[in-house]
């Protein structure tokens, strides 16, 4: 990290330390213990229940102000200590070259910390998951790179490749996309092209990665017809080896399908599109193959 960096975010974690308890440093040692591997599949929330039961611990005697200050100083720790978390995950030179940016923008939000931000906020977890070198920034989205299958994905693999689910016990470690929505602008054909480029060749260094998964109404194929500016997040992986699970949206599904577009609300209410909750998995062997073209595509 640049000295400039590492300047900033001292500063952070300095005027934070100030304001709480004077046992936080070894707060934080505790935590650092609690934390699980980062090989475990886990989902966006999960760090191991040592790791959730202590930091709740530690957090409730704290007045809500505090709570941020400690997640900003947590933080800040955590992003001094980047580089030694990157060289274990064997992260590629063009995803490594994501991190300035990113850890500009960490500081920005330190700085300037909305509210709320703390365990229970999904901003402070997907930097939480950014320090700890288990959300790769990559644009608009994040690549998480040590997710885990539940239920219906686990079950599409498992009629696939039962073996595999056998052998495993179902606990098999994929990549998986969340969206960061203070990054939207690079949302587009273009900046997907390059994650998902950027995620196949990451692949190549994760062998035991199965593959990438994503779940959003985003990923249905009928977004062909009725959103065709987003429809290369599923026909791209769909046309190199993916497949699609596709179940009936929930309520939460349906109001994200809806709450930006016009088009998308008029033909939901003419009765001529209903969101689906739709599960993309692109196995490793159709997502390399295909990164690979790209790559090639790029240097002809
Ligand atoms: C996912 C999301 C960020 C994608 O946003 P997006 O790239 O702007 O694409 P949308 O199809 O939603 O665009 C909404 C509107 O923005 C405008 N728009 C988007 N891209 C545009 C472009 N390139 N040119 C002109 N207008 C554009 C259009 O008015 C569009 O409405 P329309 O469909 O009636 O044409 C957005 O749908 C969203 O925030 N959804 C709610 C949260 C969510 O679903 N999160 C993911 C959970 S899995």
């Amino acid at each position: 990290m640049s000295a400039e960096r590492i300047d900033r975010f001292q500063q952070i974690a300095a005027t934070n330390r100030l304001a709480l308890p004077p046992a936080t440093l070894e707060q934080i040692a505790r935590l650092d213990t609690a934390l699980q591997h980062w090989k475990t599949p886990a989902l966006m929330r999960e760090f191991g229940p040592a790791f959730t039961r202590t930091w709740r611990e530690i957090t409730a005697p704290l007045a809500p102000p505090q709570r941020r200050q400690f997640a900003a100083l947590y933080l800040a720790q955590k992003a001094l200590a980047i580089d030694d978390v990157l060289r274990e995950r064997s992260l590629t030179p063009a995803l490594l070259a994501r991190y300035p940016l990113a850890l500009d923008r960490l500081a920005d939000t330190l700085e300037a910390m909305p509210d709320p931000y703390d365990f229970d906020d999904e901003l402070f977890i997907k930097d939480l998951r950014l320090v700890l070198g288990l959300g790769v920034p990559a644009g608009a989205c994040i690549l998480d790179i040590r997710s885990r299958m539940g239920g219906t994905i686990l079950l599409g693999v498992a009629r696939r490749d039962p073996l595999r689910v056998l052998r495993t016990g179902g606990k098999i470690p994929c990549f998986r996309l969340y969206l960061d929505p203070r990054y939207r602008e690079a949302f587009n054909r273009e900046g997907m092209i390059d994650y998902y480029r950027e995620a196949g060749e990451l692949l190549v260094h994760h062998p035991d990665v199965y593959g990438f998964v994503c779940k959003s109404w985003f990923m249905d194929p009928q977004l062909e017809r009725v959103s065709p500016r987003l429809a290369h997040l599923s026909t791209i992986p769909l046309s190199a080896g993916a497949f699609v699970i596709t179940r009936k949206a929930s309520d939460g599904d349906r109001a994200r399908a809806l709450k930006t577009s016009p088009t998308r609300r008029a033909l939901h209410e003419a009765g001529k599109y209903e969101p689906r909750a739709v599960s993309l998995v692109w196995p490793r062997e159709g997502m390399i193959r295909w990164a690979m073209a790209q790559r090639q595509e790029r240097k002809a």
